[in-house]
């Protein structure tokens, strides 16, 4: 199966990059970009104006658009591949090389693969950020690179959103602030970095390519707009993504009202460029606002010609890839003509594990941590090369060779005192159940199957056979069935093992398996794989059992909800529990460190919240034994814990990349501090939380209310706040001073917030300063009970104080106006706190506005 299956990805990735004209694929460097002599030192170049680089970036779009020739605008319109812009090199215009970047180069060897962007968010460092930033260029741009699909702004509005990890959580302004300096960053190596998804894509159900979402012009403007305005206007950002979505009854990639929101009213000069594959019109795209075609080729030449896409159109298109071009510095800077096998350096390598540890959010110690390298610990669960590095789909980065945290352990603990068990799997697929474990009904081996015409399982079945096992993929197992079908496969299964069997999918469709009368799992999947990583999506659960006694298995099977990748159900199993080989190991050390894990990324959102598989039954399991047991949740965000109370630390370790053990390891032992904060609320139980829709269409009916506004609004308690983030030092805020707002001196006004921070323990820290502001002075609208207006981390020593003093934009204080369609700014008294979290305030004062 793994040998199918690797040449299953390469095939389907080389389609998918070959379709999408995006090389960051493997072997894309055979044609390397033209050197700076065939892009542009042709005789009589300095007849060309806008070459001059000390000109703007507008003037010297207007000078070339004037001397282009109407093909040529065009050419640059729908330009997908490297040699689509060979009839431009005259003019110097670069071919525009383009490669998906959230976290490191997708596609590359040799790259630095950097905690997943959530993990960066957590960090609330906005110069780290863009240190980030400027790494990640960096190494596109040696890699033959210049225009950087990302960083991704989309606001984490559902927790079970696939590619949650892929933006920077929950919050307005963090996107924004962590969006802007990651932007810079790329944008300092002259490279165009497009910002992704506008807007509302928040989910991957639906599809998302026709997902429709319904959202209020507040929400827009106040939530879901921002993050974009900051990237652009602070960041320099030079191009957009438009996202897939229906918004408000539109795709957006066809939508001119939000196309023009975003050039008119957020800034844009650049362009807008639409998403891989999207459903839209290409033409009736361009015509509300797409200037690029970029990812995909498809819009028709003649269009621009006669008379369906109007001359204005055409022109404004081109002028805005130009803009991008020379603003970025990408005109000017040709790529390089050989491209190094290796880009990663020492340096990046450190940022990664740096980063790795300022995003890990130590949220709960009960005095075990930082461990004492002179205590034994057994490392338990998913912490070799199985641990999740990032993201899959389109942003999953190639760590390479990389130190495991169980690794990492061993080199400060010394391989005397360490000890590794697997004790779980984690989440991956497991191997199909083979056909000697089955029974059918007629006492053969395997399983009846009976097969439906329909999706329901209703009336007779159309055929009715025996089938080793169930494992079938891309078509029905028996000929005959329509499109829609349905099965239900059936008989006994003969455990091998006696305690907790661990059973797994990959599926496409809906499946519902039951063990022994017990539910196993119930569900639906349209894909199980997006090609680029090496993890697949599964579906699963457990169950006990005892060797050598059969138990009933049912195994349901419907097409519904199978997407084009037709239908798909292997069932595999993992008959021996790993538990009790690491409750041994557990027993015989002084801590345990607990390793689990989730597999999240693009086309699929996740069912629920809780660890896949057998992992909290493995924590509970080691709890039991070892006092001193320790968590790390490498996961892309909130997961239930129902085993909080009984583990003395639990560390949010994320999707770390390549520094998944070092980094973890450095904050585990105390030589790092663990410096995140969530950037995104854990909710206490299934279903908390402003939404937990994912159907394929959407409304937004939580309005401006996204994340913590909401669990203020709603007074619920979630399991840890938006902003928490333990220390292994402690820190005492004091002194808060708020400054004034005078609304009369301009949009760009902004207001000072004061606060006195002091390290107050023993081991130097850093405090991640949070100020909020409350309701503001109005009964217009309703306004969030908190909304976070500003944050500063600042490092101390032991005993150290600062006087940190955040700013708060104007627009902080403002809300939307749906009436008059502008920003109101009340006037009066507004409550501001300085808190440890949203739910964790320790100063309160307020601020006049007038
Ligand atoms: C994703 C984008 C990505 C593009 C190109 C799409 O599936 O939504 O984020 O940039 O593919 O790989």
């Amino acid at each position: 199966m793994t040998t199918h299956h690797t040449a299953r990805r390469r095939a389907a990735a080389a389609a998918l990059c070959a379709a999408a004209a995006l090389t960051p694929c493997a072997g894309a460097h055979a044609a390397p970009p033209p050197s700076e002599t065939s892009a542009g030192t042709r005789p009589g170049e300095h007849a060309q104006p806008w070459r001059d680089a000390t000109r703007s970036p507008a003037w010297r779009a207007d000078a070339l658009l004037r001397a282009m020739t109407m093909d040529e605008k065009v050419t640059l319109i729908l330009a997908t591949n490297d040699e689509d812009f060979d009839p431009l090199a005259h003019l110097g215009i670069p071919q525009m090389r383009r490669v998906d970047a959230s976290g490191g180069l997708r596609g590359d060897t040799g790259v630095t693969a950097f905690p997943a962007p959530n993990a960066l968010g957590a960090t609330f460092d906005t110069a780290l950020a863009e240190r980030y930033g400027q790494a990640v260029g960096a190494e596109a741009r040696a890699k033959g690179w210049n225009v950087v699909l990302g960083p991704t702004l989309d606001v984490d509005r559902n927790g079970l959103s696939g590619r949650a990890a892929e933006g920077y959580g929950e919050d307005t302004l963090v996107n924004g602030e962590m969006g802007a300096a990651v932007a810079r960053g790329l944008e300092s190596n002259d490279v165009i970095a497009m910002l992704k998804h506008f807007t509302v894509y928040n989910q991957e159900s639906g599809p998302r390519e026709t997902l429709a979402v319904d959202v209020s012009e507040r929400a827009l403007r106040e939530v879901h707009y921002p993050a974009f305005e900051k990237a652009i206007r602070e960041g320099g950002a030079d191009s957009v993504m438009c996202a897939y979505p229906k918004v408000n009854g539109e795709f957006v990639c066809q939508n001119e009202e939000l196309l023009a929101d975003l050039k008119q009213d957020l800034g844009l000069e650049g362009y807008v460029a639409t998403d891989f594959n999207p459903r839209t019109d290409p033409v009736a795209g361009i015509n509300a606002g797409v200037d690029s075609q970029s990812l995909f080729p498809g819009t028709p030449r003649e269009a621009f010609f006669d008379g369906r896409i109007p001359q204005e159109r055409t022109e404004d298109a081109a002028r805005r890839v130009l803009v991008a071009l020379f603003d970025s510095g990408a005109y000017d800077n040709p790529l390089p003509t050989a491209i190094p096998d290796v880009v990663t350096t020492d340096e990046h390598q450190r940022l990664a594990r740096e980063t790795g540890a300022a995003a890990s959010v130590l949220l709960k110690n009960s005095g075990a941590l930082p461990l004492s390298k002179r205590d034994s610990v057994a490392v338990i669960g998913p912490a070799g090369s199985d641990a999740i590095t990032g993201i899959e789909g389109s942003s999953y980065v190639d760590p390479g060779d990389f130190t495991t945290l169980a690794e990492a352990v061993r080199e400060k603990a010394g391989a005397e005192l360490t000890t590794v068990s697997q004790g779980s799997l984690g989440d991956v697929a497991l191997p199909t159940v083979p056909a000697s474990a089955f029974t059918a009904p007629g006492g053969e081996q395997g399983l009846q199957a009976e097969f439906f015409a329909n999706p329901d399982f209703q009336g007779a079945p159309v055929a009715t056979t025996t089938t080793p096992n169930v494992d079938f993929s891309g078509a029905a197992p028996v000929g005959g069935l329509p499109a829609q079908w349905s099965a239900r496969f059936s008989g006994t299964i003969t455990p091998t093992a006696t305690g907790l069997a661990r059973f797994s999918s990959l599926l496409s469709g809906s499946a519902k398996v039951t063990v022994g009368g017990e539910t196993v799992f119930d569900g639906s999947r349209f894909i199980w794989d997006f090609f680029f990583a090496p993890q697949e999506y599964t579906l699963g659960g457990t169950v006990p059992l005892t060797a050598g006694e059969p138990v009933p298995i049912t195994v349901e099977y419907s097409t519904r909800e199978a997407g084009f990748f037709g239908p798909r159900l292997t069932l595999g199993w993992q008959p021996e529990s790993l538990i009790p080989a690491a409750v041994e190991a557990a027993k015989e050390a002084e801590t345990a460190v607990v390793v689990v894990n989730e597999l999240t990324g693009e086309a699929v959102d996740r069912l629920g919240l809780r660890l896949p598989g057998d992992q909290d039954a493995l924590i509970e399991a080691v709890a039991a034994v070892n006092p001193r047991t320790i968590v790390v949740l490498n996961t892309p965000g909130p997961v239930l814990m129902p085993w909080l109370d009984d583990v003395e630390g639990v560390v949010q370790s994320w999707y770390q990349g390549e520094a998944v053990g070092t980094a973890t390891a450095d904050v585990l032992y105390g030589d790092a501090e663990p410096g995140g904060r969530l950037p995104v609320t854990f909710p206490a139980a299934e279903g908390q939380g402003p939404t937990h829709d994912t159907g394929a269409s959407v409304e937004y009916d939580e309005g401006i209310h996204v994340g913590y506004k909401w669990y203020d609004q709603q007074d619920e308690e979630p399991l840890f706040a938006f902003g928490h983030g333990l220390s292994y030092t402690t820190f005492e805020h004091r002194d808060l001073r708020a400054g004034s707002l005078d609304t009369r001196k301009g949009e760009h006004e902004t207001a000072s917030v004061r606060v006195r921070v002091r390290n107050t323990g023993q081991r130097a820290g850093s405090d991640v300063v949070q100020v909020y502001v409350g309701h503001l002075p109005t009964d217009a609208v309703d306004t969030p009970e908190k909304t976070l207006a500003g944050f500063a981390k600042v490092a101390l020593r032991p005993g150290e104080k600062r006087d940190v003093r955040v700013e708060l934009d104007r627009r902080a204080l403002s809300y939307w106006d749906e009436d008059a369609d502008r920003w109101v700014t009340p006037t009066g008294e507004v409550p501001v706190y300085v808190g440890r979290s949203a739910a964790d305030v320790d100063l309160v004062g307020s601020m006049t506005v007038k």
